[in-house]
């Protein structure tokens, strides 16, 4: 069972294949967080486990019970959902302002439920079943009696990738409207210790590289605020024991599902124990709640594991493949595609699309994906987002051009930016007032344009018609959705003055709703996600993008590093990685053809290149690796993820391997991106293969104990970018 209950006193077990999570309701009826950690034997004896706590004659405590003071100091109790104001000093889960104007809560329980499987929510991006049977979620009930505000807090137990998933309901229960300032999805408080976080941090087209800092007391914040989950920061972090490294050692997990505003936050307070807490960023976020309204917060995934960071990121991948990305692209092959950008950029006509899908065809390519410029009058950056019909000045009939690279045997791809509107727009002249704005302040622009008040489920829904109008008519099987630019001014006419606090969080609910409406009308499509490259990703995007644009960047060494910090949270199928030109057009870099191939084989493979301006060599190559993506391409979609070089060390190698769950075969990527002469050879030890295996690899015939302790030599070309693939495979 996923979801033990004791009685007297009511304590709650939640068991995956490697962890137990507990918490119980104490004698005042708080809830109190026992443990987060590997799975122990006995559930009744964990109560004894509960943190002792030893507070000084200063501590303020409740008065309820006489008998046991100490245990009422609610400063120092870990606690499941802690409270403001009235007690806890720490940094409290929500915060709501009633009529009075006074801030206080204080959260005690009231009841609980467990059922099978997983609660549904209709506006935000919700894990699913898949085919475990086993999901159970626990369903539990605090209230604050003095606002009448409740809290439905979920725990969605998914016990073969050992992912906890946390969702929070507030429901005004009361009698008097309220106003809600801040809700966070999740709340952990870990035991005092000595401890690092680990984050993804960036910046455009350095997204997502690892950044590991010592937790000193004090608050440290990981967010966003610029209405995207952003390039700078991402919404997924850890929370690790100091002597953690890659492959050992104590690592909690944490990721906020939402693709706006977010905050992350990790308090370390005097006592030295650790608060987690992650959700909705509050700052230009409130949400007024009258008399029997509710509020649903995005869901957040926590994983635990004493197998290090590598650890961390296998669990989350195997719950993203499992029971996040879509279904139907969750564990299959996504089409090869090649996008025109950086081929064409907005210099494409009908010919030149043909011309680069007849040489595309024949070497294996699967999909032509047509990105930015071929709607309304758009000609340069500079107009046309929201006019979602051809230009037909370009390309006459669209639909036409698509049944000749259909009939080249080819799908057909097309570039959106749903969310955006160009001041230089019939969409835009019609409706000015659908832009995000503050009445009298003006408005900042981003690359020529501006962000449509997506929580006016009109303009959703102008939005879609124009989308569905052309899906109709052009046999479209693929979208790119991009978002170029971030949220200022953020204000909305259509919101009364008490709900302008609602406008950040309703664009990212109307944007999942398009998806939604899209996915309904188009079951069939696939959505890569993409701002400005990998400016949105995150869990809320992938419930409905099976994979996004990793980055603008498409330089294979600067790839290699974006693509394993990324790894750390997500899988590698949800990265989107191509292929392009030498010299790269963002570094000026010239790297081999073969290493630029090698690195896009462990994402969600294409090209962005004129294949016609190729030599016959090279695009003798690009059968191979179309071919050798066919090969490899079930051990990316479903294996697992090892790293086992990071950037930095070894001479810059860069190294991962992919390996089957059943440890038969896998393969290993390995870049050296800076050349030394005469350094000494490359050794590569290899993890998670059977020790009493034997592997035949490069040649060699070798155990999985050998190749894990001793390691192998790998001979590489005597020059920068140099770069490998070798595959193994277990003997019979
Ligand atoms: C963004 C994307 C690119 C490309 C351009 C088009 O920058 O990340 O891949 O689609 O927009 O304008």
């Amino acid at each position: 069972m996923a979801i033990t209950v004791f009685e007297n006193p009511l304590l709650f077990k939640l068991s995956t294949a490697h962890t137990h999570y507990s918490f119980r309701i104490n004698q005042i009826g708080l809830a109190e967080h026992i443990s987060y950690d590997v799975a122990v034997d006995d559930g009744s004896g964990l109560c004894q486990l509960a943190e002792a706590v030893n507070a000084h004659p200063f501590e303020p405590y409740w008065t309820d019970l006489t008998t046991f003071p100490q245990a009422n100091c609610k400063d120092l109790l870990p606690q499941e959902f802690g409270g403001f104001n009235t007690g806890d000093y720490r940094i409290p889960a929500l915060i709501s302002k009633g009529e009075d104007g006074t801030p206080a809560t204080d959260w005690r329980y009231v009841s609980y439920r467990v059922y099978s499987g997983v609660p549904i929510l209709e506006e935000l991006p919700c894990a699913y079943v898949g085919n475990d049977s086993d999901v159970q979620t626990l369903e539990l009930k605090l209230v604050d009696s003095v606002t009448g505000l409740a809290v439905y807090l979920d725990y969605v137990v998914f016990p073969r990738c050992d992912v906890i998933v946390r969702g929070l309901r507030v429901v005004n229960e009361g009698r008097r409207a309220v106003t809600l300032e801040r809700v966070m999805s999740l709340q952990l408080d870990l035991p005092a210790g000595d401890y690092d976080s680990l984050s993804l941090v960036g910046y455009y087209g350095q997204e997502r590289l690892p950044e590991r800092r010592a937790l000193g007391r004090g608050v440290l914040q990981f967010s966003s605020v610029r209405g995207i989950s952003s390039h700078g920061v991402n919404p997924a972090f850890a929370v690790m024991e100091q002597e953690a490294t890659e492959d050992h050692g104590r690592v909690w997990g944490f990721m906020l599902a939402y693709s706006g505003n977010f905050l992350g936050e990790i308090e370390v307070p005097q006592m030295r124990s650790p608060r987690v807490l992650l959700g909705i960023h509050p700052e230009l976020f409130s949400w007024r709640l009258r008399p029997g309204e509710s509020f649903t917060a995005p869901q957040a995934f926590m994983t635990f594991t004493d197998e290090g960071v590598g650890g961390m990121s296998r669990h989350f991948h195997d719950f993203f493949r499992n029971h996040w990305l879509p279904s139907r692209w969750a564990l299959c092959q996504r089409p090869i595609l090649i996008n025109n950008w950086e081929a064409t950029y907005f210099d494409f006509s009908e010919e030149r699309l043909l011309d680069i899908a007849r040489t595309a065809a024949p070497l294996g390519v699967d999909m032509l994906v047509l990105d930015d410029g071929w709607f309304g009058r758009r000609r340069d950056d500079t107009s046309s987002l929201g006019d979602w019909f051809v230009n037909a000045g370009i390309i006459p009939d669209m639909a036409g051009m698509v049944r000749k690279i259909n009939a080249l045997g080819m799908k057909f791809g097309l570039w959106f930016e749903p969310e955006m509107v160009s001041e230089n727009s019939e969409f835009f002249r019609a409706h000015p007032e659908w832009v995000i704005q503050i009445s009298g302040r003006g408005r900042s622009i981003g690359r020529h344009q501006m962000m449509l008040d997506m929580g006016n489920p009109e303009v959703v829904e102008a939005i879609f018609r124009q989308m569905k109008k052309l899906l109709e008519t052009v046999h479209v099987e693929y979208i790119k959705w991009d978002c170029n630019r971030t949220m200022t001014e953020c204000g909305s006419s259509w919101l009364p003055a008490d709900r302008q606090g609602e406008v950040a969080h309703r664009f990212v609910l109307g944007t999942y709703s398009l998806y939604r409406k899209l996915l309904e009308a188009f079951p069939y499509l696939l959505i890569e996600g993409c701002a400005g490259g990998g400016g949105r990703f995150d869990a809320g995007i992938l419930r409905y993008s099976p994979q996004i644009w990793c980055s603008d960047v498409s330089d294979a060494c600067e790839r290699m590093r974006i693509q394993m910090g990324t790894s750390l949270f997500y899988p590698c199928s949800a990265m989107g990685a191509h292929v392009s030109a030498c010299p790269n057009h963002q570094t000026g870099r010239v790297t081999p053809f073969a290493t630029r191939g090698n690195v896009a084989l462990s994402g969600a493979f294409g090209y962005e290149l004129d294949l016609a301006k190729l030599s016959k060599e090279e695009q003798e190559m690009v059968r191979e690796q179309t071919a050798l993506y066919h090969q490899l391409n079930p051990l990316v979609a479903s294996g697992d993820l090892f790293r086992l070089e990071a950037p930095g060390r070894l001479d810059k190698v860069v190294c991962w391997s992919f390996i089957a769950k059943d440890k038969t075969q896998g393969f290993v990527i390995l870049c050296r991106l800076q050349m030394h002469p005469y350094a000494a050879p490359l050794r590569i030890r290899l993890k998670g293969l059977r020790p009493d295996a034997y592997y035949q690899i490069d040649g060699k015939r070798l155990t999985g104990k050998a190749l894990m302790s001793v390691g192998i030599c790998v001979a590489l070309e005597e020059r920068d970018a140099a770069s490998r693939i070798l595959i193994f495979a277990k003997e019979k």
